[in-house]
């Protein structure tokens, strides 16, 4: 099992398109995500992406944390300032990314992967829990901008793993585990959805991406009860993602549109 420590030259070597402007590594660091947020509050410019072998603090979505052992998987923050789109559709950036690491461990490592709404990556049929996407809003004096964080579980094992329905590339059966291969997909992944959407306007029907999301998305047309932050729950049948990424659900009682939560498929 190879957690060989990622270096910067190879890091550097994946700065091939107009967006990315520096990736950072770091052996260890609280988070990621904090990290960038604090960068954009200094007036980082868009472009920065922030990789870690380990995080003591690593943030994961509704309050929770993001655990993982050192270099057993790619933990990384991008740094995005989408100014010219409107708030309301910021919540395609998560998904578009989550469109993106889709794709790069079909591509690196053949395991078919679909997204649990909004952004959760589960392996092939299963239910297993591959990666997750936390995507943080940072108020900064050069305007608002975005941190997309991304924890993907390569080469955890099974007595690793940090809650029972997780899972990694390598226990999914993948055929590779190079992280910097994957890194590489998924920063190449995120740079051509931003760039089509952005373009766009956020207009994500016009771009591709909501097609390209519902296409991979396993929660559509689904049952299921969605946590919402607090107490409360949905229940009903997931029907579409709409024009801002958020699921609309239909419940006994009628439509409801659910713009953050926790997806259970309850069959
Ligand atoms: C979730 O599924 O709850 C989202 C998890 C997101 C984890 C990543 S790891 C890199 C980045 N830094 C963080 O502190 N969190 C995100």
């Amino acid at each position: 099992m190879d957690r060989t420590s990622l270096t910067e030259a190879e890091l550097a070597g994946l700065l091939r398109g107009d967006l990315w402007r520096r990736i950072d590594l770091l052996a260890e660091t609280g988070s990621t995500n904090a990290d960038l947020a604090r960068a954009a509050r200094d007036g980082e410019a868009e472009g920065l992406v922030l990789v870690a072998e380990h995080q003591t603090a690593g943030r994961g979505r509704l309050d929770r944390s993001w655990e993982a052992p050192a270099a057993s998987g790619l933990t990384f923050s991008v740094l995005l300032r989408p100014e010219s789109v409107d708030d309301r559709r910021w919540g395609w950036l998560p998904l578009a990314a989550g469109v993106a690491a889709a794709t790069a461990v079909e591509e690196v490592a053949g395991v078919g992967a679909r997204l649990k709404w909004p952004n959760d990556l589960l392996a092939g049929t299963e239910e297993g829990k591959l990666a997750g996407i936390l995507s943080e809003r940072v108020e900064t004096p050069d305007g608002p901008a975005a941190v997309i964080g991304i924890g993907l579980n390569v080469t955890m094992r099974e007595e690793e793993l940090p809650v029972p329905n997780a899972t990694s590339l390598l226990l999914a059966g993948g055929t590779s585990t190079d992280r910097v291969q994957l890194l590489g997909a998924i920063l190449d992944g995120i740079e051509r959805w931003y760039q089509a959407w952005r373009a766009a306007g956020g207009d994500a029907d016009s771009c591709g991406l909501r097609q390209e999301y519902a296409s991979r998305c396993a929660t559509l047309g689904r049952s299921v009860r969605v946590q919402l932050p607090g107490e409360e729950s949905v229940t009903g049948t997931a029907r579409e993602i709409d024009a801002d990424g958020a699921l609309g659900v239909t419940t006994e009682s009628g439509e409801v549109t659910v713009a953050a939560g926790d997806v259970v498929h309850v069959e």
